[in-house]
């Protein structure tokens, strides 16, 4: 592949992002990754009204994009390509960032290519910010993938690059939703992963709330009744302001009966499909205890783990940048008119 230099543009949900991703023989490089967040926004609301999204979205794009570029060192004239975040999300927040990629891929007569935000998330671990030639694909696949955000709980088997199939999701409430809905009955801020992980610090995981779906057999996910036993226990235990100990010990109680499922059906998955590596993306994988459990878990299998670092964990164009590389090197192009945003668009 000819080196390259990819801008990135996501505005899928609450961040507005812009990336660029610079491709030079076997090596790629994240040359800038800049998320100008809206989270100060949402929280007066205790969560995202897409409206408002939207409108921040239109503030910040352009404005995101030129630090990308200027963080990296280079004009907009020096792009070969755009990556642009199509789905899934809300459609009005993901109509900016579309509408703005097309725009300038048609200006300045270049590809645009289509990303799938979820393929994003579920490709960034492998992302890095200093050069770096990718593993061999032999050494890494076949691979199973967890990606826990807000909106999804999906786990994939991944055969190589850019060829993976989904084997289960969550049925109803998404890990990250799970988690944010019970930090608001907590009284905690938005978002709420963050929140109640920390509050969990303090307490001990002695609740025994529900493992749900963990006898299913299959590989997929239920996590509305969880919120549903945190709400009927505080109920019953009318919660005080003052009863921080028992209001750590639920955080750290429901911390654990998410993880605990969301791992055992990660190793399970592993185990059936003989995966060499274990990869873990989205919001959710920023929790320490959901990287440590199921580092320690892909360890006793003898997998190698790979979770998305830090800054890739929450939404970014870092991660577009790269699965839009991917389809670039397949030559997997989208005629620019035909590039649509795409609210629903599931990964198979
Ligand atoms: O991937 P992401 O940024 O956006 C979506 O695509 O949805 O994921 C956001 C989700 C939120 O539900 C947030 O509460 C959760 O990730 N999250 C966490 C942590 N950091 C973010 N959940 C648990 N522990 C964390 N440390
Ligand atoms: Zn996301």
């Amino acid at each position: 592949m000819p080196d390259m230099k990819i801008l990135a543009i996501e505005s899928s949900c609450d961040e507005t992002a812009a990336a660029v991703l610079i491709s030079f023989g076997t090596k790629i490089s994240i040359s800038s990754s800049v998320v100008a967040s809206q989270i100060k926004l949402h929280a007066k609301t205790g969560g995202v009204v897409p409206e408002v999204a939207a409108r921040a979205h239109i503030e910040h794009v352009l404005p995101v994009i030129k630090r990308a570029l200027s963080e990296a060192g280079i004009a907009l004239a020096d792009i070969d390509a755009i990556a642009v975040t199509a789905g899934p999300g809300l459609i009005t927040s993901l109509r900016v960032g579309v509408d703005t990629a097309q725009a300038l891929a048609f200006a300045l007569a270049i590809p645009l290519v289509a990303v799938n935000h979820i393929e994003a998330h579920l490709y960034s671990p492998f992302i890095h910010a200093d050069a770096y030639a990718l593993p061999a694909a032999d050494s890494l696949f076949p691979a199973i993938s967890l990606v826990v955000s807000g909106g999804h709980t999906d786990l994939s088997f991944i055969k190589n690059f850019l060829n993976h199939k989904k084997l289960g999701s969550t049925l109803d409430d998404a890990a990250g939703e799970c988690f944010d809905k019970t930090a608001k009955l907590l009284g905690l801020p938005y978002p709420g992963g963050p929140a109640l992980s920390k509050l969990a610090k303090l307490g001990k995981p002695v609740i025994p709330f529900p493992r749900p779906m963990l006898e299913s057999g299959d590989f997929n996910f239920s996590f509305s009744g969880l919120k549903t036993a945190v709400l009927y226990f505080l109920r019953d235990h009318k919660l005080q302001a003052k009863d921080y100990k028992l209001r750590a010990n639920i955080a750290a109680s429901v911390q654990q009966a998410i993880i605990d499922v969301l791992v055992a059906k990660t190793v399970a998955a592993a185990r059936k499909y003989k995966a060499r590596t274990v990869l873990l993306g989205g919001g959710v994988a920023a929790n320490h205890l959901l990287r440590d459990k199921l580092k320690a878990a892909s360890a006793k299998l003898k997998a190698r783990f790979l979770a998305a670092e830090a800054e890739y964990c929450t939404d970014n164009a870092a991660m577009i940048a790269f699965a839009g590389y991917l389809r670039i090197r397949g030559g997997d192009f989208t005629p620019r008119k035909n590039v649509r945003a795409d609210a629903g668009w599931e990964l198979k």
